[in-house]
């Protein structure tokens, strides 16, 4: 299979609109290089190159897809090889860009009853999108695979991650299994799976059986430590209070996943984070840990 992350940054994207912090005036300043901008979290995926997926569809989607012409469908006036959108839960930076595919065909949209919830009520982009091109809304749950037809040689297995339903939500105090979900993607080619977990509050027994067996992890990367949003605003939330489990620390990502040994790349990292300038002491424990941070356009063949 191959992984196009489209965006690697969490909700703001890199340099965030009103933000004048370190990172975001570097990423804002096209003379340096040390820190690159980030558009927001989504990654394309496919087996054979004809068909694609979309995992999650970000504000900036348009400039997104613009970037990466391979997903025109080729030798037709109009058209694409994306087959589905599917979404690992109803955050703003996950689901806006379905708005902006609605001059395609249907959508194909594959997502839990709780987020299917949240985007036809408190936010209710397929409500709208239904004035558009229409959405046939495909029911994924927790730990049942599915496949995407045009795509036949990939496995998809959602499974229930512990993290934070969005602030809109009507589950946001009230968790439930299907808010968020992490993806095990396995290639019946090649025999590689791929791990994809960009929002993780908790690692448990489940989701950590599903990490031993894959192939490369693609994870939760929004905060480098606990209390991170402390510089930049007040009152801020810890990263737990968000739904993001912090990986530096005794109870941390990286001291959790320490044993674990295949590739392991960080998606969805945000502006506010350290490890986002390559010189800094963060990064460089990061990389001793065995971690690498994605970019838009990296490319992950498995
Ligand atoms: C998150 O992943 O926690 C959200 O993207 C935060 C946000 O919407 O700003
Ligand atoms: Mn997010
Ligand atoms: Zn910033």
């Amino acid at each position: 299979m191959r992984i196009h992350v489209l965006g690697s940054s969490a909700g703001g994207g890199l340099p965030q609109w009103n933000c004048n912090c370190p990172n975001c005036q570097s990423a804002r300043d096209l003379k340096q290089t040390a820190i690159s901008a980030r558009t927001q979290s989504s990654i394309a995926l496919t087996d054979t190159g004809d068909a694609w997926v979309l995992f999650n569809a970000s504000p900036d989607i348009r400039q997104q897809l613009n970037a990466f012409p391979e997903l025109l469908k080729p030798n037709a006036l109009r058209g694409t090889k994306i087959k589905a959108v599917i979404l690992v839960d109803s955050q703003i930076d996950h689901t806006l860009g379905l708005m902006l595919l609605r001059e395609g065909e249907t959508l194909q949209l594959y997502c839990s009853a709780q987020v299917y919830e949240d985007l036809s009520t408190r936010l209710p982009l397929v409500n709208i999108l239904q004035y558009y091109c229409g959405v046939q809304h495909h029911l994924i749950s927790p730990g049942l695979a599915f496949s995407v037809p045009e795509l036949p040689f990939l496995e998809f297995t959602p499974i229930g991650s512990l993290s934070k339903a969005p602030p809109y939500s009507a589950h946001r105090e009230n968790p439930e299994l299907g808010d968020n979900l992490a993806f095990s993607i396995y290639d019946q080619k090649t025999k590689k799976t791929l791990l994809y977990a960009p929002a993780i509050e908790k690692i448990d027994p489940d989701l950590y059986a599903y990490m031993e067996n894959c192939d490369h992890l693609l994870l939760d990367g929004t905060f480098w430590s606990v209390d991170e949003m402390s510089a930049i605003s007040t009152p801020y939330k810890k990263a737990y209070e968000m739904g993001h489990l912090a990986y530096s620390g005794p109870e941390g990502m990286m001291a959790q996943l320490r044993e674990l040994s295949c590739p392991k790349t960080l998606i969805h990292i945000n502006n506010t984070n350290p490890v986002l300038d390559q010189r800094s002491e963060q990064y460089q424990i990061l990389k001793e840990q065995g971690f690498d941070l994605a970019y838009d356009t990296l490319e992950i063949l498995l």
